[in-house]
């Protein structure tokens, strides 16, 4: 009898823990793209160093969290086309065999920006020569890439705020048809990918009219247009939730796709002639502007895990519009949120912290996929 008693003793503790190694497995095998791999891609931007695997371990929670991939900064036009008849795709080589080798998708940004352009062609003054450059820019981009590249920004922030358009080299020097030319080209050369508008703060009422239109006028002219990005570098409370809803549904019932392109959350004071994310704005720092150098207080934390958790709910409401969704960084200790829109500030702004511990942020986002949907 007591041996009976024993044995049923040891059998229940082989099978608790069993189920607790069961649960640890699953714990460091859960992964974000694995929890919404039914929904929309889970992406981040990668850095340089990144793109070139320098460190293991940040390369081994990319390809554990992440299917999708961005480049942040070497597919611009200064890095990959620094002169005139010189194109360098020494990284971007290399970025797009990273995305192959791990069977990720493989998102282009960005090929018609006004900033981070190369100096040569900031002095382009002339209508033929800025139609000539953008058509050569695109179409050897385009068609190195073709079949190989998922998705491309064609136009990156044509937008002011109010919705009318930005006063770029592009507008002064073509007037708005460089609009529908460049889907036009980018289409020409890689008919079947497709070819997304980006922009920051199109989710507010203004300048999602202005984008709305845009659009249409893209389409109006027979360029092909596939998808709206919304670049999501969002604050704690803003933007509000509505506005974001109103915003996936305007745009996808235009019968185009919807992708969270850029989304940080900065939990940092904001300076107040700032509203937006052009990259040109600097402001000057103060201990103020910058509360938590070393640590994030545990009720902030715990804000930006309730922010993360309503904006992914919302976005699990409409995955059927949602093409994807992408992070600008892998862990807060490379967000490009430290030095913008103010130099050396310590922000906390991504699921992952800057020892790649995952945040109360990242098991917000995965608590709930956690039941099945
Ligand atoms: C940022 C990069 O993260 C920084 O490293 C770089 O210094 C400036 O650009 N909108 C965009 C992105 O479309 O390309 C920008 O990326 C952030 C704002």
């Amino acid at each position: 009898m007591r041996l009976f008693n024993y044995s049923l003793l040891l059998l229940s503790l082989i099978i608790l823990s069993g189920c607790n190694a069961k649960k640890e497995k699953e714990k460091n095998t859960a992964s974000l793209s694995d929890r919404y791999k039914n929904d929309f891609y889970i992406g981040t931007a990668l850095s340089a160093d990144q793109i070139e695997e320098k460190n293991p371990a940040v390369d081994s929670l990319i390809k554990k969290e992440f299917n999708a991939i961005t480049a942040e900064n070497i597919m611009k036009s200064m890095f990959i086309h620094p002169f005139k008849d010189q194109y360098d795709f020494t990284l971007s080589d290399k970025f797009i065999a990273y995305g192959e080798k791990n069977k990720m998708f493989i998102h282009g940004h960005t090929l018609i920006w006004h900033s981070q352009l190369a100096p040569w062609m900031q002095k382009i003054k002339d209508s033929t020569e800025m139609k000539a450059f953008m058509k050569d820019h695109i179409t050897t981009i385009v068609t190195k890439y073709k079949g190989r590249v998922d998705s491309w920004d064609v136009v990156n922030e044509a937008l002011n705020e109010d919705g009318s358009l930005r006063k770029s080299i592009f507008l002064n020097t073509l007037g708005e048809r460089y609009l529908v030319d460049a889907f036009k080209f980018a289409a020409a050369a890689d008919p079947k990918v497709d070819l997304y508008y980006n922009d920051y703060n199109n989710e507010e009422p203004a300048k999602r009219e202005g984008n709305i239109n845009l659009i249409k006028k893209i389409k109006a002219g027979g360029g092909k247009i596939d998808g709206v990005g919304i670049q999501a570098h969002w604050k704690l409370q803003h933007p509000s939730l509505e506005e974001i809803e109103k915003s996936i549904l305007a745009y996808s019932a235009l019968g185009i796709k919807v992708a969270f392109t850029e989304l940080d959350i900065s939990v940092l004071p904001n300076p107040k002639d700032l509203n937006g994310a052009d990259v040109n704005q600097n402001f000057e720092s103060n201990a103020k502007m910058n509360p938590y150098p070393q640590t994030l207080p545990d009720s902030v934390q715990v804000k930006l895990a309730e922010r993360y958790a309503s904006i992914f709910k919302l976005f699990l409401k409409h995955k059927d519009k949602i093409s994807r969704v992408t992070f600008w960084g892998v862990h807060d200790g490379q967000s490009w949120l430290n030095d913008w829109p103010i130099k050396g500030r310590t922000n906390y702004p991504l699921l992952f912290d800057k020892n790649l511990k995952p945040k109360k942020a990242y098991n917000s986002v995965m608590e709930l996929k956690e039941t099945k949907q």
